[in-house]
């Protein structure tokens, strides 16, 4: 988690770190700081909350001329969310933003402490800084070695875990060092004025550089105006590989509608369509970035994800065993990584991310490589770490998500996974002719089923104002419906902080239905088009012991004391399609309701970069 900014070169340094910022606030906004170097003297501004405040703070500071600087905005794991212990951190001359986690820094802050070093935070970043100071001082590197730059070499030696981190030097002033070890760093270089900027997403260098360099991990150096010194952990200088930057500043504007959430619900339509196009075929699926020999010698699928994008994992475990009859298994990034699993190579590895950062998953993914299986990735983000490790990529085209409760990611994933699931059973030779057809068919009506009717939002708003009191939320569906009810348990506590849960339908009686009374919500999914009278007497069960409960259907139940309608669909996958807004837009409504800040909810990031 954390955002990271750097800048240095004749523009307003401050404004740019701080717009860097800004477009960074999604992965963590507990406290926010930044350092800017001007004429010899460090200017450093750290505040606790959002990034306003700082903004804020930092008002008085007017940038003349060259100045470097670097920002951050926090995430905490190491430390409370305090001024102290927000970044930049500093030591006698340097200072320093970091993302990630230094695993070994216990001991190495021990050496330090007893070394005489004083630290004014709890954080794990602090040992950089002061370690770093001591190197240069210990070894005293004559000028001609380079000395600081020897110093920051030999201090990312010592440090285990995960960092992206930028440093910048009272001496040094024309100069930010740089190292990316496991968290995402990508340096831009406008090559007119020579300014270089970094970040730790696209979003900030957008309309500032064309061209951008993603690091690699192990990569580190130091940028100067003009200049870039890129050496990996073998101390051998790397050419760099540059990129070109994509320029679509205003899929990433909330364009009109309250929350960044709201818009990309509503946007799902569009991005559902953009991730089939060039994909479904008059008569088939086609993917141009595999190809058929990805299934051969495979007999089985593990899928492997976190959050929302283990329930797209666990609903496409239906749809995998459906329509291309192969064995599936679905896993937890957090579990599997630890649990010694059982690898064959006749496995194909599927993990799924939005952002493809997340640690577990990427872990998950590095282990799979490391047995020798064939992975795949299903990605929103290019480049991404989890990107780059896989064999296979297949992107989802999303588009940037600001919303830290995830939607159109949600979305985008389900619609590559049943196209998968489809090219399976056509590369295995398991469906006709017709049955394709008619698959492909349901996919051309998805982006309609996603297109939000006003009647039903209207309605969900009516509605989200029961919903605000009461000891708890029930979802529940059958088949791939209880993954969504999953997704739609997710989205509600996410955003709203009311206490929900996701259930299959026919497990209530196993236990849970034990909690039902009047001020127990249930939602409940009742699709037409699968186990639809299972799914009705589940539903009796629960108003029959006078749980309050709400039907999403294109039909209403007796029972039921409210009932949202949804279009009549010919096909499960329709309605599932169709349910997901629902549940979408009914957290959304309830969140407002409570006057929650939908888009930043506490206690989340949107990208988990750690453990
Ligand atoms: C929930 C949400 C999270 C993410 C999870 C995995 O709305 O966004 O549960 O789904 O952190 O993130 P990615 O998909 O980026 O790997």
């Amino acid at each position: 988690m954390c955002g990271i900014v750097g800048y240095l070169g004749f523009s307003d340094s401050k404004k740019i770190i701080l717009n860097g910022l800004k477009e960074l606030e999604y992965r963590g906004y507990d406290s926010a700081g930044i350092t800017i170097l001007q004429d010899g003297k460090f200017h450093i501004f750290k505040s606790v909350g959002k990034l306003n405040n700082l903004i804020e703070k930092s008002r008085s500071l007017e940038i003349n001329g060259f100045s470097v600087g670097i920002g951050h905005t926090r995430w905490a794991t190491h430390g409370k969310p305090t001024e102290d212990n927000a970044h930049p951190h500093s030591g006698e001359f340097t200072h320093i933003v970091h993302n990630g986690i230094i695993e070994n820094y216990g001991d190495l802050k021990t050496d330090l402490l007893y070394k005489g070093y004083k630290f004014s935070s709890q954080t794990d970043t602090e040992v950089i800084v002061h370690l770093f100071e001591e190197i240069l001082d210990k070894h005293q590197f004559n000028d001609s070695d380079n000395g600081s730059f020897l110093a920051f070499r030999d201090t990312i030696g010592l440090l285990h875990g995960a960092y992206a981190l930028l440093l910048i030097k009272r001496d040094e002033p024309e100069r930010i060092y740089f190292a990316k070890e496991g968290s995402p760093l990508i340096i831009g270089t406008n090559f007119e004025t020579g300014e270089q900027i970094f970040a730790s997403s696209d979003s900030p260098l957008i309309g500032l550089v064309d061209s951008v360099i993603y690091l690699k991990d192990g990569e580190y150096g130091y940028v100067e105006q003009g200049l870039i010194k890129i050496l990996n952990m073998s101390g051998v200088v790397i050419k760099p590989e540059y990129k070109t930057l994509p320029q679509n500043k205003e899929l990433a504007q909330k364009s009109g509608f309250r929350y960044f959430m709201e818009k990309e619900i509503y946007e799902q339509s569009q991005v559902v369509s953009d991730t089939m196009l060039g994909r479904i075929g008059d008569k088939n699926i086609t993917f141009d970035e595999i190809s058929p020999d990805i299934f051969n010698g495979i007999n089985e699928i593990k899928l492997c994800a976190c959050g929302t994008s283990y329930h797209t994992a666990l609903a496409s475990s239906y749809l995998f065993e459906r329509i291309a009859r192969v064995r599936v298994s679905v896993e937890f990034g957090s579990e599997f990584r630890y649990k010694d699993p059982i690898l064959h190579n006749d496995t194909l590895f599927v993990v799924i991310s939005q952002s493809g950062e997340t640690a577990d998953t990427l872990a998950s993914l590095k282990l799979a490589v490391s047995a020798g299986l064939k992975t795949l990735a299903i990605c929103n983000v290019d480049n991404s770490s989890i990107v780059r490790t896989a064999d296979y990529t297949i992107l989802t085209r999303a588009g940037i998500e600001k919303g830290v409760a995830s939607t159109k990611a949600f979305a985008t994933q389900m619609v590559v996974l049943y196209m998968f699931s489809i090219y399976l059973a056509q590369i295995r030779n398991i469906i006709s002719y017709s049955g394709v057809e008619e698959h492909l068919q349901i996919l051309r009506e998805i982006p309609n089923a996603m297109t939000i009717n006003d009647r039903v939002h209207e309605k969900i708003k009516r509605l989200s104002k029961r919903y605000l009191h009461g000891h708890g939320f029930f979802f529940i569906g059958r088949d791939i419906f209880y993954p969504l009810a999953l997704e739609g348990a997710l989205k509600l506590k996410e955003i709203s902080y009311l206490h929900s849960e996701g259930y299959p339908a026919g497990e209530m009686k196993h236990g849970p239905i034990a909690l039902a009374d009047p001020e127990l919500f249930t939602i409940a999914l009742l699709p037409k088009n699968m186990l639809y009278d299972k799914t009705k007497s589940n539903i009796e069960e629960l108003g029959a012991r006078d749980s309050t409960i709400c039907v999403i259907s294109s039909e209403s139940v007796e029972l039921a004391d409210d009932f949202i309608e949804i279009s009549a669909h010919h096909h499960y996958m329709l309605e599932f399609f169709e349910m997901t807004t629902v549940l979408q837009l009914l957290a959304m409504e309830i969140a407002i309701r409570l006057k929650n800040d939908v888009d930043m909810p506490r206690n989340l990031a949107k990208s988990v970069t750690v453990e």
